[in-house]
């Protein structure tokens, strides 16, 4: 089912302000280049979205990690194989997908010689939207997908909570479609085995509606 989602007035999606480019290449080439907010003084690599070009589904994380921050590409590490998997299950298939993030340079302080994750704050995700507009507008898929309160605030805004909509296929005035559901880090954090268990066949049930969606 689709619902109707008034904008909530944060998101970029395509009604934002966004990067002007013709093509996706020439778009992660000025991305290089951003200065728009601090993070990327202590980032090793900004790191772009990727995928087909002519993607139907586009997968938005939060902001790369560690892994994807030596590397310079998006979901290597723990959660996007977790990703992959889930996709697996669920059915989807990943050369459909494009994967990227809310923020694209990774954000984290120090614990002795450790790099560990710090949430980006508001003014970062609103900064970086300029880029994931740009990706959406550029890519125009049928389906988003929202993976974590970070990327559903940029693309929504902040009356879409993830725990009450998750599962739910937004569609803001006049622009994309958005399912929201949570992110896969958030599924590596917890301890207990069975609850990890369920949370994953929750998550692996909410990405089933992707190809449910796209066979309409
Ligand atoms: N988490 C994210 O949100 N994005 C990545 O690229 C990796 C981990």
């Amino acid at each position: 089912m689709l619902e109707k989602f008034p904008s909530a007035g944060l998101g970029p999606s395509l009604a934002y302000e966004h990067a002007d480019a013709t093509k996706l290449d020439e778009l992660h080439e000025s991305a290089q280049a951003c200065t728009r907010c601090e993070l990327y003084r202590d980032a090793t690599h900004l790191v772009f979205g990727e995928g087909p070009s002519t993607a139907e589904i586009v997968l938005v994380g939060e902001q790369p990690g560690d892994k994807e921050d030596l590397a310079g590409r998006p979901f290597v590490g723990p959660a996007g194989q977790l990703l992959d998997q889930c996709l697996e299950e669920a059915g989807v298939e990943r050369d459909r997908c494009y994967v990227t993030n809310a923020v694209k340079h990774f954000k984290y302080q120090m614990h002795g010689k450790k790099r560990l994750h710090a949430r980006p704050n508001s003014g970062e995700v609103q900064r970086c939207a300029w880029w994931l507009g740009a990706e959406l507008e550029l890519l125009r898929p049928k389906l988003v997908v929202a993976l974590g309160a970070t990327a559903v605030s940029s693309l929504l805004g902040s009356r879409v909570r993830v725990m009450r909509d998750r599962g739910r296929i937004l569609r803001p005035s006049g622009r994309l479609d958005v399912l929201v559901t949570v992110h896969p880090s958030a599924l590596l954090r917890i301890r207990e085995a069975d609850k990890r268990k369920e949370g994953t066949l929750a998550f692996v049930a909410d990405l089933k509606r992707i190809s449910r969606f796209l066979r309409h």
